[in-house]
């Protein structure tokens, strides 16, 4: 057994209000190095903190760890504004990566949904991992996180509208996900696995979307 949180229990997911913290410019998630890395689409991504801190996207399990005591990569010094919106959270992270996301039409989307594998090697008695994404740059109001608690059931389906600054905490190794970005540009958005603890839950609490943001982002 693992800790979980309580927040994460009924939906599986959390939307937080948009990051309203230091501005992070898009140089840094553009002067990247990105690796051929297909997971939900067609991606590249690029490792911001990895297993042992080469510049690699496998599984930390390939390295015998969990998803969590990340390393910081070669790309840390050239993103010193994401590397400081990680820190500043300070919950035990594991990878750290930016996303480029092509864009899809909805079926092809919709065929890439898939649940992540987080907790292997993840010992019992230790926080259970999840994800937390904070949008980079898109096509404001045209990318959608789709979730779904049966693969195959529409009906257990919440969508998500994204927009650059909006953050969201999945437990993705329980809802199954895929983001649908019609384009026409790529879409970046920064991914970090997260133990999670007290410092964790006390993140999302603080950071909770409005009543507002809330009714327009989710349906
Ligand atoms: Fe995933």
């Amino acid at each position: 057994m693992h800790y979980k949180l309580d927040i994460l229990a009924e939906k599986g997911y959390v939307v937080l209000g948009d990051y309203d913290g230091k501005p992070i410019p898009s140089t840094e998630w553009e002067s990247l190095e990105y690796m051929d890395w297909k997971s939900g689409g067609d991606t590249n991504f690029a490792p911001l903190a990895s297993a042992t801190g080469a510049m690699e996207c496998r599984g930390f399990w390939d390295s015998g760890k969990a998803d969590k005591f990340g390393v910081w990569t070669s790309n840390a010094a050239i993103a010193p504004g994401l590397i400081h919106y990680v820190e500043e959270i300070g919950g035990n992270y594991g990878r750290v990566r930016v996303i480029k996301l092509s864009p899809s039409d909805e079926p092809t989307a919709l065929r890439q949904l898939h649940r992540d594998d987080n907790n292997r090697l993840n010992p019992d008695g230790t926080g259970w991992v999840v994800r937390s994404w904070l949008e980079l740059d898109d096509t404001p109001g045209q990318s959608v996180f789709i979730l779904r608690e049966d693969k195959d059931d529409p009906a257990t389906e919440t969508r998500i509208r994204l927009h650059p600054g909006i953050q969201v905490v999945i437990d993705t190794e329980r809802l199954w996900h895929v983001v649908w970005h019609p384009g026409p540009r790529p879409r970046y958005a920064l991914i970090t696995s997260w133990e999670s603890d007290a410092l964790i839950d006390n993140w999302i609490r603080e950071h909770a979307a409005s009543r507002r943001q809330l009714l327009e982002a989710v349906s």
